[in-house]
């Protein structure tokens, strides 16, 4: 049997139980599908299908060792096309990043097209960037360089211009039940009372008016995304047909935008429905069978309960990579309060998972910051959801004495109380006020606050994703404002262009930006020489003492194969003294200032340890393997 053979064999018989269970038992709609993979497999590139062997026979994933280090950009603001995004590569390549998701780049229509969330040809690149030989041509480059390519896949809705929906414009009934479409209101009235927001300010409602149409269309996010319908089985076979196009161009992680919405039942409030789970893991066996090295990274954006079911079961995985996001905002959450017990309860959750799921770990991304905390935890101290919010959107405006925060706030939705979070690492940490104020002593403190918070995601398993800018402590955009198609999208702010004048200061080991890149770049060297780093390293939380009595340190022990790390952090502008029962010699790798440390230090043991403010270390022990 051949290679397709095979894998198929190994998947049918699930792969049409579900696929007939979805559409009910269209066997029609089920030989397209497995023709459609078919043919995608042998249009797989002889140098693409030689990746999927290389990838698939690794004994551990490769996505699982602790050799990751991933960026997310914008090509435009990071090079302005494709073609420039090549001719960065190096810079990349210097930062030890291995991981690059761009954002989308597929055709979009100007000014309605949310970042490039709305795509009107899946198979096409947007004109401004290139050509998909631009983007095939740096897939190579990116592959021969050992850099990992990751792109959105955004299948929830396409664009008011896409094909499909011009011809369900005007009226082509078959193109209509591609969408969800409705002759009046009344239909959507009662659907709308389960439904939530995602935008409640800058797109209020989950349905717009169509005038061509002369109906009303499903528009879950902005009124130009088009909600799909996979309940229409042309849509699923097609849709995955695009996945497995850009599989095939060498894209190697497919990010699965708005996952958990891409099913809907009336009555519910549609999202994570167990349809959803059921595509996704179809989607997973066919890139199983058609591009066996293609990662699926899954764009959950909420509680971890609705998160962890993505990753699927041992014997049946959905996604390969989520987003540990209730992590994320925790660790704001504590730099608010400084109090780690909230973020110390989550990562014992994350601890305790099994080691085959891989979390993406970010400080922030493109998107806002939600405050989607564990309010049941925070209710024994007397925090409340809402005035929490509050106090959390005061403080990363600056609002709050101690703070010099710079953020902004997004989708503030006065009903709920809801309003989210937008700004870069570097301004959020305080560093756009104290330049601005011309302070060396807070430009220290955000610099020892942004770098901290560097060190604390590359010491969490999974993969550490940072944003384009902030390895160079890039600030605040708000020229946004100025743009009327952007302006009340203020998640611009964080989406500024890459400033390369910046970059080349960074040149400059001294330099504020230069202090951020060398930290980061030496943290991550670090992470890739030690074992202890892999994703199925042992974690736990280490048993800290201090000497006020305060909360504001945490420290996390990792163990892998007789390497043993203690890291801790000080989420406190003060100094900090903590006790530990780490009595044995430790090595030090590495610690707040002292970034550039080549050798390792042999430390007296780690029984009490002095932290400056927003300091951090990373020590180590090996007992041989
Ligand atoms: C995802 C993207 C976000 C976009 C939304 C709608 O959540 O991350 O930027 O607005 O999908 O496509």
């Amino acid at each position: 049997m051949n290679g397709f053979d095979t894998r198929y064999a190994r998947y049918a018989d699930e792969m049409k139980r579900l696929y007939m269970q979805l559409y009910n038992n269209d066997e029609k709609a089920f030989d397209y599908f497995v023709s459609m993979l078919k043919d995608y497999e042998s249009r797989r590139s002889p140098a693409l299908k030689s990746w999927d062997e290389k990838r698939t026979k690794k004994s551990e994933s490769w996505y699982m060792d602790n050799k990751r280090f991933g960026m997310l950009a914008y090509a435009d603001c990071f090079a302005d096309t494709l073609t420039g995004v090549r001719e960065h590569l190096p810079y990349i390549c210097r930062l030890g990043v291995n991981y690059l998701h761009l954002m989308p780049l597929l055709k979009s229509p100007k000014d309605r097209s949310d970042g490039g969330y709305a795509v009107s040809d899946f198979r096409t690149v947007e004109p401004r960037l290139g050509t998909m030989d631009d983007l095939a041509d740096l897939a190579e480059d990116c592959h021969e360089n050992g850099i990992s390519l990751c792109l959105d896949f955004v299948m929830n809705h396409t664009s008011e211009d896409h094909e499909w929906a011009v011809r369900a414009r005007h009226g082509d009934k078959e193109y209509q039940d591609r969408y969800f479409f409705y002759d009046g209101w009344d239909e959507p009235s009662r659907l709308e009372e389960s439904l939530p927001e995602v935008f409640p300010t800058t797109a209020p409602g989950n349905f717009t008016w169509c005038s061509e149409a002369g109906k009303v269309v499903m528009t879950t996010f902005y009124p130009y995304q088009w909600d799909l319908n996979y309940r229409n089985p042309v849509v699923f076979n097609d849709m995955t047909a695009n996945m497995l196009f850009l599989c095939n161009r060498g894209v190697d992680i497919i990010r699965l935008d708005a996952t958990p919405y891409i099913w809907k039942t009336p009555g519910t409030n549609c999202r994570n429905l167990p349809e959803v789970h059921m595509l996704v893991r179809l989607m997973r066996i066919a890139c199983e069978i058609v591009c066996p090295g293609t990662l699926l990274l899954g764009e959950i954006v909420m509680e971890p309960k609705e998160v962890v079911p993505y990753f699927g079961t041992i014997d049946r995985p959905e996604c390969h990579l989520l987003y540990n996001v209730t992590t994320m905002a925790s660790t704001w959450h504590t730099v608010a309060t400084k109090d780690t017990r909230l973020l110390s309860d989550q990562l014992n959750k994350v601890f305790v998972l099994p080691k085959q799921y891989v979390f993406i770990n970010y400080l922030r991304c493109h998107d806002d910051i939600g405050w989607g905390l564990d309010y049941a935890y925070l209710e024994q101290f007397g925090i409340e959801e809402v005035p929490h919010k509050k106090f959390l959107n005061d403080y990363f405006r600056g609002m709050i004495f101690d703070s010099d925060s710079r953020g902004e706030l997004y989708n503030d939705d006065p009903r709920l109380g809801d309003a989210r979070l937008c700004g870069t690492c570097a301004s959020l940490c305080g560093i756009e006020a104290a330049i601005e104020e011309g302070d060396t002593e807070k430009i220290e403190m955000g610099l020892a606050l942004d770098i901290m918070l560097h060190a604390f995601l590359l010491t969490l398993s999974g993969i550490p994703v940072i944003y384009s800018g902030d390895e160079i402590g890039q600030r605040n955009d708000r020229t946004y404002r100025e743009d009327p198609a952007k302006s009340q999208d203020s998640r611009y702010l964080h989406r500024g262009k890459f400033d390369w004048e910046a970059a080349k200061r960074s040149m400059d080991g001294r330099s504020y930006e230069g202090r951020i890149r060398k930290s980061l770049c030496a943290l991550s060297k670090i992470r890739k020489s030690h074992r202890a780093f892999v994703n199925e390293a042992d974690t736990w939380l280490v048993p800290l003492a201090s000497a006020d009595g305060d909360h504001s340190v945490i420290g996390i022990g990792r163990y892998h194969k007789g390497e043993k790390i203690i890291a801790v952090f000080n989420f406190s502008p003060a100094a900090k003294t903590v006790y530990t029962e780490e009595k044995e010699k430790y090595s030090t790798l590495i610690s707040s200032g002292n970034e550039s440390a080549r050798k390792k230090t042999a430390s007296s043991g780690l029984s009490c340890m002095q932290l400056p403010g927003y300091g951090y270390s990373w020590h180590v022990i090996d007992y041989g393997k």
